[in-house]
Formats: C-alpha cells, structure tokens, sequence
C-alpha cells in the first residue's frame, strides 16, 4: 500500500489577520511548518523512488513545498482553494455585516451556498474529480499541500464521510493527514508538527 499526504499549506499572513482567499505570502509560523513539512516528507518517504508533490497555484501551498528537495512538484487549479468571489479577502465579521443575507444563507446550507461569482462545495467537489481519479491510478506516493475547504472534500472522500458533513470537518493547520489505502480498507494516522 502506499501512502497519502494531506496538509492545508502553512499558516498564511491571510490565515492571521482572520481574511478569506487572497493569494498572501506564509506567517513565520507557516514557514516553520514548511521546513518541518520537509523533513517528515523526506524521512517518510525516504525508500520511495518516485513520489510527488502536489500543490495548489496559490503561493502559500507552493511555498509551504518549497524546502522539499527530494520530489517533483506539480501545480493543479483545481487544488485552489473555494472561490469566495466577491466575499474575497474579508474577513467572516465584515461578511457578516456588510452582506448579512449572504452570510445566513451560507450559514444555513454550507454545502450548498455559492459565493456570488465565486463557489460552492457543491463546485468544489465537482472539480476535484479529475484530481480524484488520478490520485487513485497513483502507483507511487503523492504529498497533497492544498486548503480547508478542497482538504475536506479530498478527505471526506477518501474516509467516506457523507456529503453534508463535508463543510463542518476539522482540517487544522501544520498537521498531516495519511491515508494508506489497502485490502482492508482505508488506514488513517495524524501527524501534528506543531500548535
Ligand atoms: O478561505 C476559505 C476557508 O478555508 C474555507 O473555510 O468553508 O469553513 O469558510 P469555510
């Protein structure tokens, strides 16, 4: 069996000041977690020939890959995290007040409710499928570095989580997902490198 690794990009300079989508740089701290992302990565998988690194197209998960020396890197779009569309770089208090009819009605149907001119989970599982189906032909070991909202549908998959749950699911930062794919069905273990 061979594994799979999810992790939400280091901690962003967005992730700190509370806003949603933007395309910033890494904080301190998710450059930390970047340099001990490499490591692990290159301890784990150290007897893999050809594993792969995965990222978004958005800085903070091509930089939170960056210290990986030993594999190739691949950029997918469809690893970008939720389009918020015109909810994108606010923070969830100013949605809250400026657009309050927005921010309920996300509230109650996450799964459904689609940012005007941006997206939905709905969207966001959608264009996962092409990333699914080549994770599943994968022979080799494959490092995803992507976002919550694209880390939950990916994951929800994989553990077989229902669709409805699929907003609410926990995907902290600066911790590692592996997924072991077997006879016996899925296997799971939680690396958390740091708070
Ligand atoms: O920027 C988007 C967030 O990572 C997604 O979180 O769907 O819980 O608002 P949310």
């Amino acid at each position: 069996p061979r594994p799979i690794l999810l992790t939400r990009h280091g901690e962003s300079r967005d992730n700190v000041r509370g806003r949603i989508g933007g395309d910033t740089v890494l904080s301190d701290a998710g450059e930390i977690y970047a340099k001990k992302l490499a490591n692990f990565v290159e301890k784990r998988l150290k007897s893999e020939r050809t594993a792969s690194i995965w990222t978004s197209t958005l800085q903070r998960t091509i930089l939170t890959a960056s210290p990986i020396a030993a594999f190739p890197k691949i950029q997918w779009r469809a690893l970008d995290e939720i389009n918020a569309g015109v909810c994108d770089g606010m923070t969830y208090e100013e949605i809250k007040k400026n657009m309050p009819e927005e921010y309920e009605a996300r509230k109650k149907d996450k799964l459904r409710y689609r940012y005007p001119r941006g997206e939905s989970y709905l969207d966001v599982i959608q264009r996962l499928e092409p990333v699914i189906i080549e994770l599943e032909r994968q022979r080799a070991p494959v490092v995803v570095i992507s976002h919550q909202a694209v880390l939950r549908a990916l994951y929800a998959y994989f553990a077989d989580r229902p669709l409805k749950e699929i907003p609410h699911i926990e995907m902290p930062l600066h911790t590692i997902i592996e997924i072991q794919m077997g006879v016996t069905g899925v296997q799971e273990k939680r690396y958390k490198l740091m708070d």
